[in-house]
């Protein structure tokens, strides 16, 4: 990695990371005190460490963290936990198979706090803030190939306008999509920030103009909307009857998936309607328990603008 950057080592992650709405996660688990829950997304593990310090000692958890950094840095503050939570460096799409090889299996609860960690907001050196110089990276798996700066540089117009909008709801997309490619080459995150601020002449909003567009750019690197999907969709055979699965998403896309994953679990034929007889065996899995989706009090958002626009759907296995 580049050395120009100021916070360029992965001593800069030991930041932290707020955890979002942890008092209805904990309510909405059901935690029972002797139960195993697996978090799919340790981050600053502040989710993992509440379940903990509900539970007791026979109780355990596995967690999973895709990004070393997180993993290294969030993995330090179980040491005196250490007996009870597991956490491995892998992807949650893998959590199945990495279930069965740590002998985890019919858990009471699951956790999926979606996105990104403060963590990788707080340094540049990982290329996913705008605020802070970096290069154009965005990996949470620092062995995939594509990077931002593949994304940025070498997409044509119409694949960079598609997902501005698709993965950004980017009104502007097009605007954008031309700036960057006549900008190009563009390797850092202040530059790219600064060119798509030109699309927005005299901004004066609370929130900066390029917001939406990382984060299309993450979601594209990341291919995160698969991942979800695969990820969740797996994770509900690992619930035992009356286990609870929570997901915090913080993108109408993210919310759109879980809510068919849902569904589609709810319903005892998935054959098409003008099928005469049913010929799928279907049987339903999840009985939903938030009708409608949960979100952070006024006071937590007061407290941790960063959490406005969670919300957390759950629902049980039957
Ligand atoms: C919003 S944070 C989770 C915060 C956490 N609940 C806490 O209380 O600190 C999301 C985390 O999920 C991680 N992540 C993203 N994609 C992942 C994946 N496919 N598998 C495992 N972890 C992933 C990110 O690196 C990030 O640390």
């Amino acid at each position: 990695m580049d050395n120009e950057f100021q916070d360029v080592s992965a001593d800069s992650f030991l930041g932290s990371h707020e955890p979002v709405m942890v008092d209805e996660v904990l309510h909405f688990l059901n935690i029972s005190p002797s139960g195993n829950y697996i978090d799919c997304t340790l981050g600053g593990g502040g989710h993992s460490i509440a379940i903990l310090d509900s539970t007791e000692s026979s109780s355990r958890i596995l967690a999973c963290e895709v990004d070393i950094d997180v993993f290294r840095s969030s993995s330090l503050k179980f040491s005196e936990y250490s007996k009870r939570i597991k956490i491995v460096n892998d992807s949650y799409v893998n959590v199945s198979v990495i279930a069965e090889r740590v002998g985890f299996s019919k858990v009471d609860g699951i956790i999926f706090d979606l996105g990104v960690s403060s963590m990788h907001l707080d340094v540049g050196y990982r290329g996913f803030s705008i605020m802070r110089d970096g290069p154009l990276d965005m990996r949470f798996n620092l062995s995939q190939n594509l990077t931002a700066y593949d994304v940025v540089n070498s997409y044509n117009f119409s694949d960079l306008e598609h997902l501005l909008r698709m993965y950004g709801g980017e009104k502007k997309s097009r605007q954008i999509a031309r700036e960057i490619i006549q900008n190009r080459p563009i390797s850092t995150t202040i530059k790219l920030a600064a060119v798509i601020s030109k699309v927005f002449n005299n901004w004066r909003g609370r929130i900066h103009p390029a917001t939406k567009s990382f984060q299309a750019i993450r979601i594209e690197v990341n291919h995160e909307l698969k991942t979800i999907e695969n990820g969740i969709k797996s994770s509900i055979n690992l619930l035992k009857s009356g286990g609870r699965l929570c997901v915090i998403a913080y993108h109408s896309l993210e919310v759109q998936i879980i809510r068919n994953i849902f569904r589609e679990a709810t319903l005892d034929c998935l054959c098409p309607r003008w099928f005469p007889v049913c010929r799928c065996d279907h049987n339903p899995s999840l009985k939903i328990i938030t009708q409608k989706a949960v979100t952070p009090t006024l006071e937590e958002v007061k407290k941790n603008p960063r959490c406005r626009s969670a919300s957390l759907r759950v629902a049980e296995h039957i």
